[in-house]
């Protein structure tokens, strides 16, 4: 009850308060969040290639109405790409020991849906429209179609030149609320912006492999986690079995959110699960055991409207991080390939 009250406290007070504490953080990292050189609408003021974020809209609602699931898989990439060296487009190389390629991120789905932007857009404009940015604008309309607020998106991203698997430091779906967070903060992010990016959990899917410890051994206990409401844990637990059966797929998928679940919408009701212990993740659930995570749940659960504008400020925080801007970086032709090395390059 006590905490019910803190909650509240009030959404904007909360949002005044670590927002004043996040620019002395991100100040002190040295790290200029949010514009750090981006700017609104850069390819249409900046650029003669003016239509690109249209032409980035019309595709991605060409590929959304075939297959809903590319929101989150974008939202997932989004994610990837700028928590680790900043969102450079470092995840879309391909090559031997790329980011890509690192175990936090296998299953990153939506690499074919850049392409076919990027694809698009070098026929119509060449060399002018940076992969950074086409993921970041991507990601905006996919999230958008599926109930996300459409916030805006600011551009100017150069690409990175390097990729490593060795810098991916995203951490696993078991680790705490608290080591969570100083992850966030390690990048420039604070404690609403991990509330409300986790929000992201609303759509989209995880393998059985970062649940099963849930399900059947939580912390070697042998014990399910007795944080899972018991509902959901039977049903989990018949959509990941400890063993499969031969012929059975190997490490299936399941809902991170079973509410949303085949029309990946995005939606608070992740928040109301959260506090009734229906949370997937084990991070998602961990959310109880901080004061300040209890509040952001218990009120982005009770209003839509919070949660978007949070969702609004949090993303283009992440969409800020570690951008590379003038002459530092380049355009790449070819999202999976720096310049120097696309084999697309011959003729030159
Ligand atoms: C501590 C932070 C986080 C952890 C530990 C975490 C962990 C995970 C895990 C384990 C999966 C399942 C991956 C798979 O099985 O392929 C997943 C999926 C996903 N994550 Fe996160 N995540 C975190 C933060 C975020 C953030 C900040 C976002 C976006 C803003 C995000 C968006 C997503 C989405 C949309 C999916 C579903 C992807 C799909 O359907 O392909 N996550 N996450
Ligand atoms: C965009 O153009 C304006 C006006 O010419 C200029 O001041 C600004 O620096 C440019 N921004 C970027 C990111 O190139
Ligand atoms: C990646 O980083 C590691 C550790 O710094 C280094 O040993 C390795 O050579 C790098 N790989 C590439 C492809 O640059
Ligand atoms: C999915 O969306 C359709 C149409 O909006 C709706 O009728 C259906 O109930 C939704 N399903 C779930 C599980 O939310
Ligand atoms: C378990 O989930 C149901 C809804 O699926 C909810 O009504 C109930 O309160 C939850 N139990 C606990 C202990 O949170």
């Amino acid at each position: 009850m006590s905490n019910f009250r803190k909650g509240s406290f009030g959404l904007l007070m909360l949002l005044l308060l670590l927002s004043i504490l996040a620019t002395l953080v991100v100040v002190d990292a040295g790290i200029s969040v949010p514009i750090n050189g981006l700017m609104i609408h850069y390819y249409e003021k900046n650029t003669t290639c003016k239509s690109a974020e249209y032409l980035v809209k019309l595709e991605v609602k060409k590929m959304w109405d075939l297959d809903h699931s590319i929101t989150p898989a974008l939202l997932r990439l989004a994610y990837s790409d700028c928590l680790v060296t900043g969102c450079d487009a470092s995840i879309l190389l391909d090559g031997k020991g790329s980011e890509k390629t690192a175990p936090q991120n296998s299953g990153l789905r939506g690499f074919a849906v850049i392409d076919r932007i990027k694809k698009i857009l070098e026929d119509k404009c060449p060399g002018i429209v940076s992969c950074a940015d086409i993921l970041q604008l991507a990601t905006k309309e996919a999230a958008a179609l599926a109930g996300a607020p459409k916030y805006p998106v600011y551009t100017g991203r150069k690409d990175g030149m390097k990729s490593n698997a060795s810098t991916v430091d995203l951490p696993p779906p078991s680790i705490s609320w608290n080591k969570a967070l100083a992850y966030f903060k390690l990048k420039g992010l604070d404690v609403l912006d991990l509330g409300t990016l986790l929000g992201a959990h609303t759509t989209g899917v995880t393998h059985c492999r970062y649940i099963v410890d849930r399900l059947y051994n939580f912390k070697n206990t042998k014990k399910p986690d007795p944080s899972m409401n018991s509902t959901l844990l039977n049903q989990l637990r018949k959509s990941c079995p400890r063993t499969t059966k031969p012929g059975q797929v190997q490490d299936p998928v399941v809902f991170l959110n079973p509410e949303t679940n085949s029309n990946y919408s995005f939606t608070n009701s992740y928040y109301q699960r959260v506090l009734d212990h229906n949370a997937v993740l084990g991070i998602d659930q961990s959310f109880l055991s901080s004061t300040d995570g209890f509040r952001i749940a218990y009120e982005f659960a009770n209003g839509f409207q919070d949660f978007k504008l949070s969702f609004s400020l949090a993303i283009d925080r992440m969409a800020s991080l570690g951008v590379l801007t003038g002459d530092k970086g380049e355009i790449r032709r070819n999202c999976r390939f720096i310049n120097a090395d696309n084999p697309g390059n011959f003729s030159n």
